[in-house]
């Protein structure tokens, strides 16, 4: 049974997988600000934030600690009041729904967390249940219809019984997932969603993340720390820093081209790094004779097709020779960093022609 199949027939979008961008806005986040008084201080936690999450997205939060993404994910369903702004749940202003319509809105929104936030005397379907109770489905047939539902949607078909002390920490988080769809919400809002978990598990849970926003036509907003998250399963992202919007777009360009310092520092990680036994070598200026220059060429995700290697000899000659590469395919455009080793007596033609490789240094001929 398929993902779609499993999810309420009476779905009437399920059927109609989004695609990437194509989406109408269904959450705007429209000059919000909001701020924090402890004791002694005033955190500015929010400042006047705008983005647009359209349907279909898989839309990531990054930035770093303290920044505000939790805030803001949280304003969402209001469960955090802001101070200025808006933000609109598919044209609801949901800071003014009165209680009766805050609560019909936030059964559109699911959430779920990095710890799960099970109830631990409750068995998993106990769990479940719970958000069907709280919005006044009593039918015992129903509840436990969805309830199979769900837990067969996320592979637990067996652990209806279980309670939560007995399950893994992948287990929890699907359990999570499926309390948190169990009332067929338009977006789920996932806070660190796969932060306790290991990376195989982590994979898993961003799989049936993914077919769960495929299949079922869910907007997926996502914050997480681990940048590899974003990289495979979001199409677009916002970077905050310090409460302010840093950038927000695609991911293949944000990923390629940031702009800001803050996501600079966060993607440093997938940057290619030299090589220390290289690094230890370079030297500023050519070492004479049979010396070689070392460049780094960037892929900005603007190259179009493949790189075929006859357009690299072309680049850098038939002498060059590659020395590292890391090169990832997002949403089709391919963007990284090459490293390639070139006879010191090619380098001045190589750059007239091609100004945009950077020149790392020069080692001794044997790369
Ligand atoms: N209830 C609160 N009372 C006072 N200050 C708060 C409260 N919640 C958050 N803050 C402050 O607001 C700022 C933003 O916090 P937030 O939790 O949104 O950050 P975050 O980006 O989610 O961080 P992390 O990556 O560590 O989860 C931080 O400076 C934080 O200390
Ligand atoms: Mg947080």
């Amino acid at each position: 049974m398929t993902v779609a199949e499993t999810f309420s027939t009476n779905r009437l979008d399920a059927a109609a997988p989004p695609t990437l961008d194509a989406g109408s806005s269904l959450i705007r986040i429209d000059n919000v600000s909001k701020h924090y008084c402890t004791r002694h201080t005033r955190v500015e936690a929010l400042a006047e934030i705008d983005l647009d999450i359209r349907r279909g997205d898989i839309f990531g939060i990054i930035g770093r600690s303290g920044a505000g993404k939790s805030t803001l994910l949280r304003a969402i369903n209001r469960l955090e009041p802001i101070d200025q702004g808006r933000v609109l749940f598919d044209g609801i202003d949901i800071q003014r729904l009165p209680p009766r319509q805050l609560l019909a809105a936030r059964q559109r929104i699911g959430m779920i967390f990095q710890h799960f936030n099970l109830l631990n005397s409750a068995t998993v379907a106990d769990n479940l249940a719970l958000p069907l109770k709280a919005a006044g489905i009593k039918n015992r047939h129903e509840i436990h219809r969805r309830t199979a539902r769900m837990l067969d949607l996320v592979g637990l078909a067996d652990k209806s019984a279980v309670y939560p002390a007995h399950l893994s920490g992948g287990q929890k988080q699907r359990v999570g997932i499926a309390r948190a769809l169990m009332l067929e919400p338009d977006v789920l809002l996932c806070d660190e969603a796969t932060s306790a978990l290991d990376p195989e598990t982590t994979a898993s849970i961003l799989a049936l993340i993914r077919s769960i926003n495929r299949e079922l036509g869910v907007t997926v907003v996502l914050i997480t720390h681990e940048m590899a998250v974003i990289q495979q399963v979001c199409n677009r992202v916002a970077v905050l820093e310090g409460g302010r919007l840093a950038e927000s777009g695609p991911v293949w360009q944000i990923f390629a081209r940031p702009q800001h310092p803050a996501t600079r520092a966060l993607l440093a990680p997938l940057t290619l790094a030299l090589a220390e036994d290289i690094r230890e070598r370079l030297s500023p200026h050519p070492i004479g004779r049979d010396g070689q220059a070392l460049l780094q060429w960037s892929l900005d995700g603007s190259e179009g097709d493949p790189l075929s290697l006859a357009a690299l000899a072309d680049r850098f000659g038939p002498e060059a020779k590659l020395i590292q590469s890391r090169i990832e395919r997002l949403q089709g455009h391919a963007h990284g960093q090459l490293l390639i080793a070139i006879p010191d007596g090619t380098l001045p033609s190589v750059t007239a022609t091609h100004p945009d490789v950077e020149v790392l240094g020069h080692v001794a001929a044997s790369v």
